[in-house]
């Protein structure tokens, strides 16, 4: 298969959507919710947009859907949630998609909403995964449950340590600050921030991240870590109260 291409395009106040393309100018987007900026990009390279891949219901990751039917009709739409406009494709869990530029495998992440779902490629090592994950942080459990949630994080943090994560919004000063604060440790996070300050001071963006430094310092993500080890210790607590007592503190922070 081709080398894949990802241009990451700013959506409304923090959102992002992805373009994926190949050589050959074939292209796929990920939540498009403003077409403007994604259409100028298309046009100025001579891209086709040939299928979209929604994560879930919510209007800042689906709003771009119908300005793209007009300029591609043929596009295939692929979302979770037959009510999402012009869905043709509904993804359940295990399902996998090929097209033009690549294979996804979906997983199902019910938590942040119930349709939730994101797209994991094995072979390029990439992962779009909407509100479920955050730089060092996770979604807002809106419709699910917060066990829910954790399961779906837990899949989540099986995967590769060399995936690279590209997620649905701009959050990571606001959980890096919320993860030193909360828990009085700015030292355990000394290093990710000044990766994650120079990262932002270099696009303005702190998306895409690792997997691994997720699994390292991303609470929400995982408790077996080092810091999680030591937190867990210091608060009495185990792997889901860690979670469920960040997770209730981040909504009020
Ligand atoms: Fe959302």
């Amino acid at each position: 298969m081709d080398k894949i291409n990802v241009k990451i395009i700013n959506q409304l106040k923090d959102n992002y959507s992805y373009i994926l393309y190949n050589n050959n100018g074939d292209a796929s987007l990920i939540d498009p919710a403003e077409s403007l900026p994604i259409l100028k990009y298309i046009n100025k390279n001579s891209l086709k947009i040939k299928d979209v891949f929604i994560t879930h219901h919510h209007k800042d990751h689906t709003s771009g859907i119908g300005d793209i039917i007009k300029n591609f009709p043929k596009v295939n739409i692929h979302s979770p949630n037959a009510f999402i406009e012009n869905t043709r494709y509904v993804l359940n869990h295990n399902d996998e998609v090929d097209t033009h530029i690549n294979s996804f495998k979906i997983i199902s992440t019910p938590g942040h909403t119930l349709d939730h779902i994101i797209y994991y490629d094995d072979h390029n090592k990439i992962l779009f995964c909407g509100d479920t994950l955050f730089r060092l942080g996770c979604g807002r459990v809106f419709e699910g449950t917060l066990n829910q949630m954790y399961s779906s994080l837990k899949k989540i943090n099986e995967l590769d340590d060399n995936v690279i994560v590209y997620c649905g919004h701009e959050y990571t000063l606001n959980n890096l600050n919320f993860l030193e604060n909360i828990l009085d440790k700015k030292k355990l996070y000394s290093d990710i921030r000044h990766k994650i300050e120079s990262d932002l001071a270099i696009s303005n963006k702190s998306v895409p991240f690792n997997l691994l430094d997720e699994k390292s310092h991303n609470l929400f993500l995982n408790q077996d870590s080092q810091i999680g080890e030591l937190i867990k210790r210091e608060l009495m607590l185990k792997n889901f109260e860690l979670f469920k007592y960040l997770r209730e503190k981040k909504d009020c922070f």
